[in-house]
């Protein structure tokens, strides 16, 4: 292995080992073994993934008079997916070495003659693996009643145009935007929750006259580097472009806007400009004209579309790597044990928990519990009065809880609280009346 693989690697085990310590993900099913390509998020990814879903929402949509949300159901009628293209053509080529008997994504192998596993070349022909995850539906398992999880959520986004233009009474241009759950049954499920068999994508269509798709498309490539850099703080080496050379037939263009993952380079989120594609299919097939009448100009057309399509998994996934950080800890003593502190420096607009309130003694217990309610009301925030002041904030730290308000003895004269920043340790005094202002500042910074 190339010396960076094994850095990339090492990385990779403590951010799963810190996940699953820490409760922020978890393999689903553990108590049975686990189940490849399906995770939990616990208390604290839960949260986080909550947090993410809600800037994105709160950017994407409700700061926006052009973007309705939806939330549409994971399973729709089977000749959505016949329209879409995904029951004829939404396959991978996979094949089985004879010899170890690993199963692999052709595609994704360094040399397709042999297993990347065993060096073996014995292996079966390609063949072709289709990844829509199968089920039924009414009380009759056959053929006819074969219904589909949804490979992803802008298809319903297409059957749906209709009623949402309607109903909202937006003229084209406008966007549809949902969050929500998609399955996949991928041949390798890998990288932790970067390739996953359920996952959750972060999907907007915006529906516009052809001759403004491109102008629209540079429009949303950059709202969405924007948002990458301002609010969730990417830096310029941590991301990057990468331009399609090959588009499918309908596409006019298509970026992927690529991150540092714990494992190396990987898509985090797609901007494509699909043309006329996915209406004029649904149209074909369900005999419904999704076509528009733009009656200001007296002309119908049938609207071109653009995607920002992110997946919510590979967004925390990208940040919990990027936030892992080890420290040497300053009050490292000569003969002492190498004492490290372990923090993830997330954003705090991100963070599962904001604000933590810690009494210094339990005796000061209801009065850090009444300033912890108050700030629960503002903030995700959490109270901790276990085990010595210290041990608190490093289990804060490693949580990636970027403000710890300690309420201590003099709190009771002063009227002021200690707020410890987590990735500087400096600590300063804050009265308790400005102490809201104050964290709504630094947090929304
Ligand atoms: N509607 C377009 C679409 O679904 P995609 O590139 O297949 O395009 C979009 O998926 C995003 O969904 C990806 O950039 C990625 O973030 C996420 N995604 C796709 N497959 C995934 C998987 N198996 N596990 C986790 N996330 C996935």
């Amino acid at each position: 292995m190339a010396e960076d693989d094994v850095k990339n690697q090492e990385l990779m085990d403590k951010i799963v080992s810190l996940c699953k310590r820490r409760g922020f993900v978890f393999p689903s099913s553990e108590i049975y073994g686990g189940f490849n390509g399906f995770w939990d998020y616990g208390p604290y990814g839960s949260r986080m993934k909550r947090a993410i879903e809600n800037l994105w929402w709160h950017e994407m949509v409700e700061t926006r008079d052009n973007v309705e949300g939806l939330d549409s159901t994971v399973i729709c009628h089977p000749t959505v997916w016949k329209a879409s293209g995904h029951i004829d053509q939404f396959s991978d080529l996979m094949t089985d070495c004879k010899k170890c008997k690993a199963r692999h994504r052709v595609d994704q192998m360094p040399d397709p003659n042999v297993c990347p596993n065993c060096g073996s070349t014995e292996l079966t022909e390609p063949r072709e693996f289709n990844l829509m995850m199968k089920t039924f539906v009414g009380p009759v398992f056959d053929d006819e009643h074969v219904a589909y999880l949804r490979a992803e959520t802008c298809q319903p986004i297409f059957v749906d145009f209709h009623s949402v233009r309607i109903a909202t009474r937006q003229k084209v241009p406008f966007g549809i935007a949902q969050i929500g759950k998609a399955f996949r049954n991928e041949i390798n499920p890998r990288n932790f929750t970067f390739r996953s068999r359920e996952f959750t994508q972060m999907e907007m269509e915006f529906f516009c006259d052809g001759e403004e798709g491109m102008e629209w498309f540079e429009y949303w490539k950059e709202q969405r580097i924007n948002y990458y850099r301002n609010k969730l703080k990417f830096s310029d080496d941590f991301f990057r472009i990468y331009e399609h050379e090959k588009l499918a037939h309908y596409a006019k263009a298509a970026i992927d806007i690529e991150v540092k993952f714990p494992f190396g380079w990987g898509e985090l989120e797609g901007v494509h400009h699909r043309g006329q594609w996915d209406l004029s299919q649904h149209s074909k097939f369900s005999g419904e004209d999704l076509a528009y009448f733009d009656h200001d100009n007296n002309r119908k057309f049938m609207p071109t579309v653009i995607e920002t399509s992110v997946g919510l998994d590979r967004t925390m996934l990208a940040l919990l790597g990027r936030a892992y950080k080890e420290e040497k800890a300053a009050t490292q003593k000569e003969g002492m044990d190498e004492d490290v502190r372990i923090l993830l420096q997330l954003p705090p607009l991100v963070a599962p928990i904001q604000v933590a309130v810690l009494p210094q003694s339990k005796k000061l217990k209801e009065n850090a519990y009444g300033l912890y309610k108050t700030m629960e009301r503002y903030f995700r925030a959490e109270y901790d009065e276990t085990g010595s002041i210290g041990k608190r904030y490093r289990r804060q730290d490693e949580i990636g809880t970027p403000f710890c308000v300690t309420f201590d003895f003099d709190s009771l004269n002063d009227n002021a609280v200690t707020v410890r920043d987590r990735d500087t340790m400096a600590q300063e005094r804050v009265g308790i009346t400005q102490l809201r202002d104050y964290l709504e500042e630094k947090i929304n910074a």
